[in-house]
C-alpha cells in the first residue's frame, strides 16, 4: 500500500474559529467539511472540546453549491501578509490547512455570543427561507468583507457567484449585501422619526458611492436603521502562534501520514523535485478542485503539496512577459492581470484581457480562490477556459525536475497530452510565462455555458491572429476549442492554410469551411447538443472575424472600413450587470391604521429562524449529533432500467471492516412500501431503484461495502419515453378528460384550424438539503423515533409502522425544519425512512441515512416531463373558439402523485382563457424512469405553458399582437371554468391592467422593436403573461389540519400544528396568528417541532395551502383558549396576561387546547366533469424583457414586473419572498434546467456541475413585485391567499420574452414564424432557432442513424 516515507508523521496544526486544533494522526484523505461536521476536535491540552460545527453544510460535495463555504486565512512569512479567502470545505483536504486559520459560520457570530452584522442583516432583509444555503452565503460575504471593507456591488455579486439558493430568488440576499456598499437610507421619511413601514408607498434609496444607484418606490420590508454597524475590531485576529509557526517551519518538510495516503509538503523546490523523482506518480495537489469521479479514482498513496515553495508563487515581469508561479490561485491570477492591464499599454495586454474575461465567469469565487494556475493547466479538462487562451497566447511552461529545468510551449499538443509535448513524470510546472501581446496581435476569448457564470463551458475558444505590421495579411493564426473532444483541440491545419491571406469575407468563408472539415464532432458525442456545438465553432469564428475587423478599424481608421451597424451588433458579450435594486412593493391592502402596534399580522416579520439560519445554529436532520451506537447507511441501487434480479451477493461487502449488515427486502417484517417498494424484490423498474442497504460504523465503510455488493440482472425491455409509452399503451391511470361546449361545432365554425406540439423537460427539485433520516429505536415496546426531512410526517409514520408490522402509535416522527422541499419531499422521504427503519430494526441500532447529492438526484424523480398536442380553432379576430388538447406526462415507474398531476393539468390547462368549446384529455405514462412526483405548481407550470403556446400560435397565425390575443380570450367578469366552477375574473383584469401600466409595457415594447431594427445579431423580446392559479387540492380531505396549543403557568405559549417548515415561513405566520388571537407579544410564543406525537394525522404541507389550513386550526385552538379565559378577563379586565393565566390555573381551567380545521369543501366529479375543484383562485400577471445573442444563444433577463393578487398578506416579506423564489424556480424550469437520460434510462445529470439551477447571475437586472391593492379573499384566514407556488408559472414570461426575441430574429431573416420551441428554452434552442448561414453550414445527422448520448423522455 502506502510507500514508506522515512519521516514520522507530523502534527497537523491549524486554528478553527480562533482555537487551536492539533491532529496527531491527520488523514490526508479527510476533507474539511466532513471533519468540521463530524469530528470532536480536542484542544492540545484536552482541556476543552469543540462541538461539531454543523453550521457548515453539505449541499453537493463537488464544489458547486457553496453551502460548505468557510474562510481560510494564511500568513505569508516572506511577504509578511495575512490573506483571507473563501473556500469550499467539501474539497479541502485538512492536511492543506497546516498553519491556516479556518473561520466557519459559528466563528463569525452566534446567538450565544454575538450575532455578526452580516448575519443580522441577512436575516432582517429576509434573505433566508429554508436557511440551508444561508451559512454559505454568510461566509462568502464575510470573506469578501475581510478583504474589502467597502466592496463594490460588482465585488459582492462576484463573491456570491458560487453560492446557490433554491428558495429566495437571491433578491433579498443582494439587498442585505447592498447595505455594506454604502450607507443605506430607509426611505424619504428618514430622519423624521417615522418608519417607512407606517406608509403606504415610499422611496428606498441607498447610495453606493457611485457604483449603483438604488432608487425606487418601495415599501421597505426591513428597516436599515435597525442594522448593526460593522466593527472590524470585533473579528478574530490571525493567531500569532501561526505566524511564528510559519516563520519557524519555513524550511521544514511536513509529512502527514494517514491509513492509506501520505501527504508531503516540502519547503523547497529542490526537495519537491527529489520527491517527484522518487514518487513520479504522486500528484501535486494545490486546490484539489479537479472533480473526483469516485473513491478509487482519487486514491493516491503519496500526495505532494507544493504550496510553500517560493518559486511556485513567483510573480515577475520583464519587458515582454509576465511570469506567474504555478501555485498562484486563479483569484490571484485575476488580480495580477488586472494590475498589469491597468499599468501596461493596452496593446500589450490583449492576452491578459482575454484571460480576465473568462476569470470573471469561471466557477465561483471559492473555486477561483482555491484552484491554481498550474493545476488548471496540468489537469487540462476539455472545457477548462484558460488553456485555449494561454495556448494561442504562446504561453510557456517553466518545468523543473531533478534532471534540470526546461521550457515547453503550452500548445495544443501539450493540451492533447502528446507524449513529446507533455511533462515527464518527474517534472513539475514551476511557473507560467505569459507573453505580452504585440501591436498587430488580436486575441479573443469565447465561451458559452448553460448559465452566464459558475457553469462549465459547453464550448470555449481562444483565437489569435497576428498581421504583418500595418496590414491585414495573416502572419500567424491560432484557433483552439474546448468542449469538443476529450481535450482542448486546435484547428491547426486550417490556421496554417490561412496564413498569408487577407482578413476579408472570402477568408472567413474559407476559414469556416476548413474548421468544419478539420474539427469533427460525432453525432453520439458525450454531452450531446451536437449540432449546437458544431454551430458554435463557426459562430465564434465569425465573431472573432468581426472583432478583428473592428480592431483594425480602430487602429487604422483611414485604412479599414468601420463595421456596419448590422455587424457591430454581433460584438459585445451579454452579461447581466449588477441587479439594479429597484424594488417596488405596494401593500395598500396592508395593516389597518387602527390595528394595535403589537399585533404583528400583516407586518413583514422576520422568519422565526432567520437569525439561526444565518448563524448556522438552525438544526437540520444531518446536524443532529450522533447517538450512541449509531450506524451509517449506504444504498445499492439498480444500474438497469428494467430487469429481473437474479441474485444479490453481499459476502464481500460483509467482509469490509466496519460493515455490520446488509439489508434487503427479505428483512422487512411487514409491508414493503405502498405504491413504491422501499427495497426492490425480484425486479427492478428503474435505474436508481434501491435494492439493498449496507450499514456500517461509518459512512465511508458503508459506501465501501455498497460498492462490493454484486447483483446479477436479467434484462427486460424498458419503456423510457412518452413516445415509447404511447406505443406500448403503458399508462399509470385511465384517461382524465374534461369537455366543455361542442368541440366539433366549434371547429366547424372556425376561420382557421392550427395544430402543434410542445415538449417540456422535467425538473430536479434541487432542495439544498438532500433527503436525510435518522432512526432511533427506543429500548421499550419496539418504539422508534424517526427524525426526517419530509413534507408529510403522517406518511412516514404509516409506512414505517407498516414495514415493521407495528401500529402507528409506536412510531414517533419529528421534523424541526426542512432545508427546501418544493414537493419533492412528500412521498420519497417515507421510502428512505422505511429503508433506514428496517435496517435499524434488524440491527437494533440507530441508523442515519443522509443521501449524497448524486444519489438523491439518481433515486428520486422530479417534475413530470410533458408532451402536449393541440388543435385550435380560431377566428381571424383572434378568438379561440375551439381547442382539443392531448396532454401526456412521463410518470416514471410508479404512480406516486402522477394521477393528481395529470388531473390538475386537465383542470388547469385553460389558465386565464375562456375557450367556449374545449376538450382536454390527459394521460400519465408509465415508464422505467425514477418515479416522478409533486413539484411546485403540480402540473400547472406545464399546462400553463402549453396553453400560452397555443395563444402564441394564434397570434402568429392572425398576425395580431400577443397581448391582444390574450386580452381577447381572457376570462371576463363572472365565469365558469372548464369544470363548470363559477369564479370572478375581476382581479385577473386588475392585475393585467396594473402590470401593463407598471411595466410601461407599450412604450417598452416600442423600444424593443426599435432596438431590434438596429441590431441584427442581438434581439430583445418582451412578453406579458396572465395567470389564473387554483390553490389547494381537489378534495376536502387534503385540507384538514390540526393544532395543539399549551399555555404554561408563566404565560408562555407552545404552539404546534401539523404543518411543516419548508422555508415558506409557516411557523412565523403561525406565531403572528397566535399573537393576534391571544393578544400577546410574539416573544411569548414558541414553536418547537412538527411531530406525530403532538398533532396526529397531518396532511402534507403542500399546494400553497399548508399555512392557511394549519392557521385555521391554530386560530381555532386559540379561540377555544381565549373563550376559556373569558370569565377571568371579565373579572380582571385590566390584568396582565400572566395574571389571567395564573388565575386560570388556580381555577383549574385547562390551558391546553387542540384546534381543528375540517378543510375547505372541494370536490371534483370526473363522471359529470363538474366540480368545485379548488378552494379559490389566485391571479397574477408578469411582464419580462430579455435580450438574446443570436450567435451564441445566450440571453440576459433585463426586467421583470410581477403583479400578484395576494389579498391581505399575513406577512408581506414572506409572501413576496415566496413569489420571487418561485418565479426564479420557474425561470429555471423554462430556460435553464435540463435533465439528461442515457438511451439506457440512466440519469446523467447528477449534481450542480451538470445540472444548473438559476444562480445569482440569472435573475432579472430589475425585479419588481407588486401586491395587488384592495383585494380580499373571504375563504382563507384573515382574507389572505396562499402564495407558495403561484409565482412559479410567471417565470414563463421569460420564456415567452425569449421567444419574442427569437421571432424578431427569424422575421428579419425571412424564416417562418410558426416555429416550435420546447422547454427549457436554453442557449442551444435559442441559437438553433435563430437560423442563419452558420446553422445552415454545419452537418446534420439523420436521427436513427446513430446512438445519441441522451434521449428526450418528454
Ligand atoms: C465547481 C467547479 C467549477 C469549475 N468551473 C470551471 C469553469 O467554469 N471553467 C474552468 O475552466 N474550470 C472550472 N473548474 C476547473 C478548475 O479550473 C480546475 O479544477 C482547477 O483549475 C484545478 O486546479 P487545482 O489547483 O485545484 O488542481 P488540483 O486538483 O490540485 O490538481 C490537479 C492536477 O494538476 C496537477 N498539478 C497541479 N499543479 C501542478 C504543477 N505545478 N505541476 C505539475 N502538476 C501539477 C496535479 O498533479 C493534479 O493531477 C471548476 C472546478 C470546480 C470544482
Ligand atoms: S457542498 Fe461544497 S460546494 Fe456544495
Ligand atoms: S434559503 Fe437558500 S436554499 Fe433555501
Amino acid at each position: 500500500m502506502a510507500l514508506a516515507y522515512p519521516q514520522p508523521s507530523d502534527e497537523l496544526v491549524f486554528f478553527v474559529n480562533g482555537r487551536k486544533v492539533t491532529e496527531r494522526q491527520a488523514d490526508p484523505e479527510e476533507l474539511l467539511l466532513y471533519y468540521l461536521r463530524k469530528k470532536h476536535i480536542l484542544s492540545l491540552n484536552f482541556a476543552f472540546e469543540f462541538f461539531r460545527l454543523s453550521g457548515t453544510k453539505y449541499g453537493c460535495g463537488v464544489g458547486g453549491c457553496g453551502a460548505c463555504t468557510v474562510m481560510i486565512s494564511t500568513y505569508d512569512p516572506v511577504a509578511k501578509q495575512i490573506q483571507h479567502h473563501p473556500a469550499n470545505s467539501c474539497l479541502l483536504p485538512i492536511c492543506s490547512l497546516h498553519g491556516a486559520a479556518v473561520t466557519t459560520v459559528e466563528g463569525v457570530g452566534s446567538i450565544k455570543a454575538r450575532i455578526h452584522p452580516i448575519q443580522e442583516r441577512l436575516a432582517k432583509c429576509h434573505g433566508s427561507q429554508c436557511g440551508f444555503c444561508t451559512p454559505g452565503m454568510v461566509m462568502s460575504i464575510y470573506a469578501l468583507l475581510r478583504n474589502h471593507v467597502r466592496p463594490s456591488m460588482e465585488q459582492i455579486i462576484s463573491a456570491l457567484d458560487g453560492n446557490l439558493c433554491r428558495c429566495t430568488g437571491y433578491r433579498p440576499i443582494i439587498d442585505s449585501c447592498m447595505s455594506f456598499v454604502g450607507e443605506p437610507t430607509c426611505c424619504q421619511l428618514r430622519g423624521t422619526g417615522q418608519c417607512c413601514l407606517d406608509k403606504e408607498e415610499c422611496v428606498c434609496t441607498s447610495s453606493t458611492e457611485g457604483q449603483v444607484s438604488y432608487i425606487g418606490f418601495i415599501y421597505c420590508l426591513c428597516n436599515p436603521e435597525e442594522f448593526p454597524s460593522m466593527d472590524p475590531t470585533q473579528e478574530f485576529i490571525f493567531p500569532p502562534e501561526l505566524m511564528r509557526m510559519a516563520q519557524e517551519q519555513q524550511k521544514t518538510t511536513l509529512v502527514f501520514r494517514g491509513k492509506r495516503t501520505t501527504w508531503i509538503s516540502p519547503p523547497s523546490l529542490k526537495e519537491l523535485l527529489e520527491l517527484k523523482a522518487k514518487y513520479p506518480n504522486a500528484p501535486l495537489v494545490v486546490g484539489n478542485t479537479r472533480l473526483k469521479k469516485n473513491h478509487h479514482d482519487t486514491y493516491h498513496p503519496i500526495i505532494l503539496h507544493p504550496v510553500r515553495i517560493p518559486e511556485m508563487h513567483v510573480v515577475s515581469s520583464t519587458n515582454n512577459r509576465l511570469v506567474i508561479g504555478a501555485a498562484c490561485c486563479l483569484a490571484q491570477l485575476r488580480n495580477i492581470l488586472m494590475e498589469a492591464v491597468a499599468k501596461l499599454p493596452q496593446e500589450k495586454t490583449k492576452i491578459y484581457q482575454a484571460l480576465l474575461q473568462h476569470l470573471r465567469t469561471l466557477a465561483g469565487e471559492q473555486i477561483r480562490s482555491m484552484a491554481s494556475l498550474g493545476g488548471h493547466i496540468v489537469s487540462r479538462g476539455s472545457t477548462w477556459d484558460l488553456n485555449p487562451i494561454l495556448s494561442v497566447g504562446k504561453s510557456v511552461l517553466n518545468l523543473a525536475s531533478e534532471d534540470g529545468e526546461r521550457q515547453i510551449l503550452l500548445n495544443d499538443q501539450f493540451l492533447a497530452g502528446c507524449e513529446n509535448a507533455d511533462l515527464k513524470a518527474k517534472e513539475v510546472v514551476v511557473s507560467v510565462l505569459i507573453p505580452y501581446s504585440l501591436k498587430d496581435d488580436f486575441i479573443s476569448a469565447f465561451r458559452q455555458a448553460g448559465s452566464q457564470k459558475n457553469a462549465f463551458s459547453i464550448v470555449n475558444s481562444g483565437m489569435r491572429v497576428l498581421f504583418n505590421p500595418g496590414t491585414d495579411t495573416i502572419v500567424d493564426l491560432s484557433i483552439l476549442y474546448g468542449g469538443i473532444g476529450s481535450t482542448t483541440i486546435s484547428a491547426r491545419k486550417s490556421c496554417k492554410k490561412l496564413i498569408g491571406r487577407q482578413w476579408n469575407d472570402q477568408m472567413l468563408n474559407e476559414a469556416c469551411r476548413l474548421v468544419r472539415e478539420e474539427i469533427f464532432l460525432p453525432p453520439s458525442a458525450q454531452g450531446g447538443k451536437v449540432e449546437y456545438r458544431r454551430t458554435l465553432l463557426v459562430s465564434f469564428l465569425f465573431r472573432f472575424y468581426l472583432e478583428v475587423l473592428h480592431g483594425l478599424y480602430q487602429m487604422y481608421p483611414f485604412r479599414y472600413a468601420e463595421l456596419s451597424q448590422k455587424r457591430m451588433s454581433a460584438l459585445g458579450l451579454l452579461q447581466s450587470g449588477v441587479p439594479q435594486g429597484v424594488q417596488i412593493y405596494q401593500m395598500r391592502c396592508d395593516v389597518d391604521p387602527g390595528q394595535s402596534p403589537q399585533d404583528p399580522v400583516g407586518r413583514p416579520i422576520m422568519h422565526q429562524s432567520g437569525i439561526k439560519h444565518a448563524t448556522g445554529e438552525a438544526v437540520y436532520i444531518d446536524d443532529i449529533r450522533p447517538v450512541d451506537g449509531e450506524l451509517s447507511l449506504a444504498v445499492v441501487t439498480s444500474i438497469k432500467a428494467h430487469a429481473k434480479i437474479i441474485s444479490i451477493d453481499a459476502l464481500e461487502a460483509l467482509q469490509v471492516p466496519g460493515v455490520v449488515d446488509v439489508v434487503t427486502a427479505r428483512d422487512i417484517p411487514g409491508e414493503n412500501g405502498k405504491d413504491e417498494q422501499a427495497y426492490a424484490e425480484d425486479k427492478v423498474i428503474c435505474v436508481g431503484q434501491i435494492i439493498c442497504a449496507v450499514v456500517a460504523e461509518s459512512l465511508t465503510q458503508a459506501k465501501c461495502g455498497a460498492e462490493k455488493v454484486k447483483i446479477v440482472y436479467e434484462d427486460l425491455e424498458p419503456v423510457l419515453t412518452i413516445e415509447d409509452a404511447i406505443k406500448h399503451n403503458s399508462y399509470i391511470t385511465e384517461e382524465k378528460k374534461i369537455e366543455k361546449g361542442d368541440i366539433e361545432k366549434g371547429f366547424k365554425s372556425a376561420d382557421e384550424i392550427i395544430e402543434g406540439e410542445l415538449h417540456i423537460g422535467g425538473q430536479e427539485h434541487f432542495y439544498l438539503e438532500t433527503n436525510s433520516v435518522l432512526v432511533i429505536p427506543r429500548v421499550e415496546d419496539k418504539e422508534m423515533d424517526v427524525y426526517v426531512s419530509t413534507q408529510h410526517v403522517t406518511d412516514v409514520q404509516e409506512l414505517v409502522a407498516s414495514a415493521l408490522n407495528l401500529q402507528s402509535n409506536k412510531i414517533m416522527c419529528h421534523v424541526k425544519r426542512v432545508g427546501g422541499a418544493f414537493g419533492g419531499k412528500i412521498t420519497k422521504p417515507s421510502l428512505f425512512a422505511v429503508v433506514a427503519a428496517v435496517a435499524a430494526n434488524k440491527t437494533g441500532c440507530p441508523v442515519r441515512f443522509a443521501l449524497e447529492r448524486n444519489m438523491d438526484m439518481l433515486i428520486t424523480g422530479g417534475r413530470h416531463p410533458f408532451f402536449g398536442k393541440y388543435k385550435v380553432g380560431l377566428m381571424n379576430d383572434g378568438r379561440i373558439i375551439a381547442a382539443d388538447f392531448q396532454c401526456y406526462i412521463n410518470g416514471g415507474c410508479t404512480k406516486d402523485e402522477s394521477e393528481l398531476v395529470i388531473e390538475y393539468i386537465v383542470l388547469k390547462v385553460d389558465n386565464a382563457y375562456n375557450i367556449p368549446n374545449l376538450r382536454v384529455r390527459g394521460h400519465a405514462c408509465k415508464t422505467n424512469l425514477p418515479s416522478n412526483t409533486a413539484f411546485s405548481g403540480f402540473g400547472f407550470p406545464q399546462a400553463g405553458l402549453f396553453m400560452e403556446m397555443c395563444i402564441v400560435a394564434v397570434a402568429t397565425q392572425t398576425g395580431l399582437p400577443h397581448e391582444k390575443v390574450r386580452e381577447i380570450n381572457m376570462y371576463k367578469g363572472v365565469n365558469l371554468t372548464s369544470f363548470k366552477e363559477e369564479f370572478n375574473a375581476e382581479n385577473l383584469w386588475k392585475c393585467w391592467e396594473e402590470c401593463l401600466d407598471k411595466s410601461d409595457y407599450y412604450n417598452r415594447k416600442a423600444m424593443v422593436e426599435e432596438f431590434n431594427t438596429k441590431n441584427y445579431w442581438k434581439k430583445k423580446g418582451i412578453a406579458i403573461i396572465p395567470m389564473k392559479f387554483s390553490v389547494g387540492f381537489n378534495a376536502t380531505y387534503f385540507h384538514q389540519a390540526g393544532a395543539l396549543i399549551h399555555i404554561y403557568i408563566d404565560g408562555s405559549v407552545l404552539v404546534t400544528h401539523g404543518g411543516i417548515e419548508l422555508g415558506q415561513g409557516i411557523h412565523t405566520k403561525m406565531l403572528q396568528i397566535v399573537s393576534r388571537e391571544l393578544k400577546i407579544p410574539l416573544s411569548y410564543i414558541h414553536f418547537c417541532e412538527t411531530s406525530t406525537t403532538t398533532v396526529p394525522n397531518g396532511k402534507y404541507t403542500a399546494a400553497s395551502v399548508g399555512t392557511e389550513i394549519n392557521a385555521r386550526a391554530v386560530q381555532d385552538a386559540c379561540q377555544i383558549l381565549w373563550k376559556r379565559l373569558d370569565p377571568i378577563r371579565r373579572d380582571n379586565p385590566n390584568g396582565r396576561w400572566e395574571d389571567w393565566i395564573s388565575e386560570a390555573h388556580k381555577q383549574s381551567i385547562s390551558l391546553s387546547a387542540t384546534g381543528y380545521f375540517k378543510g375547505y369543501v372541494t370536490d371534483m366529479n370526473w363522471d359529470t366533469q363538474k366540480g368545485h375543484a379548488f378552494p379559490y383562485f389566485l391571479f397574477g400577471v408578469a411582464c419580462s424583457e430579455v435580450e438574446i445573442d443570436c450567435l451564441t444563444g445566450a440571453h440576459k433577463n433585463i426586467r421583470t414586473d410581477i403583479i400578484m393578487d395576494a389579498c391581505f398578506s399575513i406577512n408581506p416579506a414572506i409572501d413576496i419572498g415566496q413569489i420571487e423564489g418561485a418565479f426564479i424556480q420557474g425561470v429555471g424550469l423554462y430556460t435553464l434546467e435540463e435533465i439528461y437520460f442515457s438511451p439506457e434510462g440512466e440519469q446523467l445529470t447528477l449534481g450542480p456541475d451538470t445540472y444548473k439551477i438559476p444562480a445569482i447571475c440569472d435573475i432579472p437586472e430589475q425585479f419588481r413585485v407588486y401586491l395587488l391593492p384592495n383585494s380580499r379573499n373571504s375563504i382563507a384566514i384573515y382574507s389572505s391567499k396562499g402564495m407558495g407556488e403561484a409565482g412559479f408559472f410567471l417565470g414563463s414570461s421569460v420564456f415567452f420574452a425569449i421567444r419574442d426575441a427569437v421571432a424578431a430574429a427569424r422575421k428579419e431573416r425571412g424564416l417562418p414564424l410558426d416555429f416550435t420551441l420546447s422547454s427549457p428554452l436554453t442557449a442551444e434552442q435559442i441559437r438553433m432557432a435563430c437560423a442563419d448561414v452558420f446553422t445552415e453550414m454545419i452537418p446534420k445527422d439523420k436521427p436513427g442513424t446513430y446512438k445519441p448520448w441522451a434521449i428526450n423522455v418528454s
